[in-house]
């Protein structure tokens, strides 16, 4: 039987919990729906190609260094049909593996793995999130190979070429099937107030004590960047989630702490 999404949320909830994983399912997924719709398929199969793209990662976190190497035979097992199994195993070609993107499903999959964590970091980037980002913003990201630099430019170019289309469409695909699940992936409209919550004087700002997973610990909102490294994480690099909220792909989160702030951080993750 073909995979459904519940299918796939069942199966990759028994291997992954890691947020930002999540977030990656969700951005995939939507990606795929946009590309189905793009190749003309019916509803079903726009659910069904979602439903690849939510369980594309499902061994990354257990085997993040044999990524792949334990995805088939569980799979089958639990009654996965094997177009489906590999298209999931053609993510990894000349990554992981040598299984070549074939089908559009696949050839799908393997540029929303990459492109969708660009659009992403893009799209956090902006206090309007996802909501009125333009392909070409993220074409200009695409070339500061510097930003989100484990998006590999490679693999993206690679794989749009595969799909016979322009870079800019492929984003606008992407885009277009990320938005419906902004609220899951952090690119949601910040609020404008949201900024102004925090004001700090000076003062309040060099003095504070924040919670930095789960322990406490003194900084200022203004080290925050230092803060970072020496807790052993790039800050240009870093997705910065504060009051369980992700708030920014950089250090200007800065500018939000406050006093007794739950700050964590985590890098960017493009997935397998
Ligand atoms: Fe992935």
């Amino acid at each position: 039987m073909k995979l459904t999404m519940e299918k796939a949320q069942a199966l990759l909830a028994t291997t992954t919990d890691e947020e930002h994983l999540i977030v990656h399912a969700f951005n995939v997924r939507g990606s795929m729906e946009a590309f189905a719709r793009h190749f003309d398929q019916p509803p079903e199969e726009v659910e069904h190609w979602g439903a690849v793209g939510y369980l594309h990662d499902y061994d990354y976190q257990r085997f993040p260094s044999e990524h792949l190497a334990h995805t088939e035979v569980e799979l089958r097992a639990e009654g996965v049909e094997e177009a489906d199994i590999r298209a999931i195993l053609s993510h990894g070609w000349m990554l992981v593996n040598d299984v070549t993107p074939q089908t559009d499903l696949e050839k799908s999959l393997y540029c929303a793995d990459e492109l969708s964590g660009l659009v992403w970091a893009t799209a956090l980037m902006r206090p309007s999130g996802i909501s009125d980002l333009e392909p070409r913003s993220v074409v200009k990201k695409f070339k500061d190979k510097k930003f989100a630099a484990k998006c590999s430019r490679d693999v993206i170019r690679r794989s749009v070429e595969l799909l016979g289309l322009e870079l800019a469409e492929a984003i606008a695909i992407c885009i277009d099937g990320m938005r419906p699940y902004a609220g899951k992936t952090g690119l949601l409209p910040r609020p404008a107030a949201d900024s102004e919550k925090h004001h700090l004087t000076q003062q309040e700002r060099e003095n504070m004590t924040i919670k930095y997973q789960g322990k406490e610990t003194e900084t200022s909102a203004a080290n925050v960047a230092a803060f970072l490294e020496e807790n052993g994480v790039a800050a240009n690099e870093a997705v910065i989630e504060l009051d369980g909220e992700i708030v920014a792909a950089n250090a200007a989160a800065g500018t939000l702490l406050h006093n007794g702030a739950e700050l964590n951080a985590f890098r960017i993750v493009s997935g397998g």
